[in-house]
C-alpha cells in the first residue's frame, strides 16, 4: 500500500518523508488555501517545492471546470515536474479530460468519487488514480470503507489497473482499514500515518527494557 500525505503545508511534508514511508503527496485547491498560497505563479512554485521534497507522484488539481481549460491547465501543470499528477474533478468535461490525457502518458487523479459508478468511469477513462473520499461519506452517515470494498471488486473483475486511492482518509483506522480491503493508496494527514506508530504496549516496554538496563550497569 501507498502512502501519500493530504497537504501543502511544506513542513509537514518533510517530516513525513523523512520517516522514509512516503509514497506521494496529495494536495486540493482548499489546502492550498489553507497554506495561503495564491496567484498563478506561486501556486506553481509550491508545487515545485512540494515536487523536491518528495520522490513520488504529487497531485495538483485543475481549478477549470471546462474540457478546453482542464486541457490547458492539466498540460500546464504537468510540464512543472515529471512527478506531478493533473487531478481532475469527476464531472462529464473531466471523464474527456481524462481520457484525453491518458492517452498522451499524462498520470491523472479523479478527484470527488463518491459512488462505484463514478469510479467505474474514470477507470474506463484511463484515469491513473481514482480517489474515493471515504471521511466525507461518514460524514454524512454513508460508509466510506464499504466504497472501497465495492471499486476492488469492480476493478479486480475487470482487471482495470487505475489505483484506488482511499482519500479524506481521517484518522489511523480508516488507513487500516483500507489496508484490510485492498485499497492501493491512501491519502490522509500526517496525525493519520503517525498513529500507526503508537501503541501503550509498545512504550511501557521500552520504558522496562531501558530500567533494566540502567539497572544492570
Ligand atoms: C484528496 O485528494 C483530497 O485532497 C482529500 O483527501 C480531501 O479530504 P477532506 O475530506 O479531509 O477534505
Amino acid at each position: 500500500m501507498k502512502f501519500f500525505i493530504d497537504t501543502a503545508n511544506l513542513e509537514q511534508i518533510k517530516e513525513a518523508q523523512a520517516l522514509g514511508i512516503l509514497d506521494g503527496v496529495t494536495t486540493n485547491p482548499s489546502l492550498m488555501a489553507k497554506e495561503g498560497i495564491k496567484g498563478e505563479d506561486n501556486v506553481k512554485k509550491h508545487y515545485q517545492a512540494i515536487c523536491e521534497i518528495v520522490d513520488g507522484d504529487v497531485s495538483a488539481e485543475v481549478i477549470a471546470t471546462d474540457f478546453d481549460g482542464m486541457v490547458k491547465e492539466g498540460e500546464a501543470l504537468a510540464q512543472l515536474h515529471e512527478q506531478i499528477v493533473v487531478k481532475i474533478p469527476m464531472i462529464k468535461d473531466g471523464v474527456k479530460a481524462l481520457k484525453y490525457f491518458s492517452e498522451k502518458g499524462i498520470k491523472t487523479n479523479c478527484t470527488l468519487v463518491f459512488s462505484a459508478g463514478q469510479a467505474l468511469l474514470a477507470a474506463k477513462a484511463g484515469a491513473t488514480y481514482v480517489s474515493p473520499f471515504i471521511g466525507r461519506l461518514d460524514d454524512i452517515s454513508t460508509d466510506g470503507l464499504n466504497l472501497i470494498s465495492e471499486i476492488r471488486h469492480i476493478y479486480d473483475n475487470y482487471g482495470f489497473e487505475t489505483e484506488i486511492l482511499a482519500a479524506s482518509v481521517r484518522h489511523t483506522m480508516h488507513v487500516i482499514d483500507c489496508a484490510k480491503i485492498g485499497a492501493d493508496v491512501m491519502t490522509g494527514p500526517l496525525s493519520s500515518i503517525e498513529g500507526l506508530l503508537k501503541h501503550p504496549l509498545t512504550d511501557i516496554g521500552l520504558e522496562k527494557f531501558l530500567a533494566d538496563h540502567k539497572k544492570n550497569q
